[in-house]
């Protein structure tokens, strides 16, 4: 049973790139319960001691038996070595932040994991606040938690749970695109400052404009944009006869078979 319901103590293994994204959006969203690191990265563990006041335990199984809820995050290839060494409590809650291993993977991989095993990975935009928090299954717990730092969703299948992955993909994508668009102003001669205002304060814009706007298709929000004899349909329609917008169907058709594999 988890003894403080509103701040839940968290211990977390695998205390890298995705704890530390992780950890931060907790506390900036006023996440005020005890956390507790894997002392393995010392260094990170030293800096997010100090940023973010976690306490760092003596090892791992320190880690578990101080925690209600233990967060692992380590790389998929370090997991059967993390997990085979420890032993958890039947009550407590494990959240798997592991890419591409399925909750019946991670028994196969360990038998002494406790029953309630949760998928889920957030992108590191949470670090500002924004940005979805995939979950599988749901776990009222876990969606508070996640509350602190993103939009939770939880999934019914895992199936379904791996799909919003699949565009976790193409999050790290819209960088590069992004960029293509700041780096095309910039050759233009904006400076790099006022492109990079122009472009992100655009695509923030375009999303906060089609989250209000929920009942209403995306595609019929640029047919209401794009009429006949805008330069915004001679532009679309170029980018549809360059393949522009297939070609993203075809990237994500492949990291969703290579996550099933
Ligand atoms: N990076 C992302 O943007 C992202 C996004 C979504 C999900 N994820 C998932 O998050 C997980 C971690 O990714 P990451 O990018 O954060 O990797 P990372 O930076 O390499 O962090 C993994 C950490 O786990 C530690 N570790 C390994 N074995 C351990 C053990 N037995 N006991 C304690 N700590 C151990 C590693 O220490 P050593 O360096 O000493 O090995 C490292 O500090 C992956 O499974 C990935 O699928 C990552």
């Amino acid at each position: 049973m988890i003894k403080n319901t509103a701040n839940p103590i968290l211990g977390i293994l695998g205390v890298g790139y995705f704890a530390s994204y992780f950890i931060t959006s907790l506390r900036n969203g006023g996440y005020e319960g005890t956390i507790y690191l894997s002392p393995r990265n010392a260094q990170t563990a030293k800096r997010l001691s100090e940023e973010h006041r976690c306490l760092i335990a003596q090892n791992n199984q320190d880690v578990i038996d101080k925690s209600d809820i233990i967060l692992i995050s380590v790389r998929p290839e370090q997991l059967s070595d993390l997990l085979g060494q420890l032993s958890f409590r039947n009550d407590q809650i494990v959240i798997s932040a592991v890419a591409g291993k399925t909750i019946d993977e991670h028994f196969t991989i360990a038998d002494n994991l406790p029953p309630t095993l949760i998928r889920m990975i957030p992108v590191c935009s949470i670090e500002a606040g924004e940005g979805v928090v995939p979950i599988f299954p749901s776990n009222a717990e876990v969606e508070k938690l996640a509350n602190y730092t993103g939009t939770p969703i939880s999934f019914d299948s895992e199936h379904d749970f791996d799909l919003a992955l699949t565009t976790s993909c193409m999050n790290g994508w819209l960088y590069e695109f992004f960029g293509t668009m700041t780096d095309w102003l910039e050759k233009k001669g904006l400076s790099q400052d006022k492109a990079r205002k122009v472009i992100l304060h655009n695509i923030r814009g375009a999303t906060a404009y089609a989250l209000q706007k929920d009942d209403q298709k995306l595609a019929d929000i640029t047919r209401e944009i794009a009429t006949e004899g805008t330069f915004t349909l001679e532009g679309l329609n170029l980018l549809k006869k360059q393949q522009g917008f297939t070609a993203w169907d075809q990237a994500l058709d492949h990291v969703h078979k290579k996550l099933g594999e």
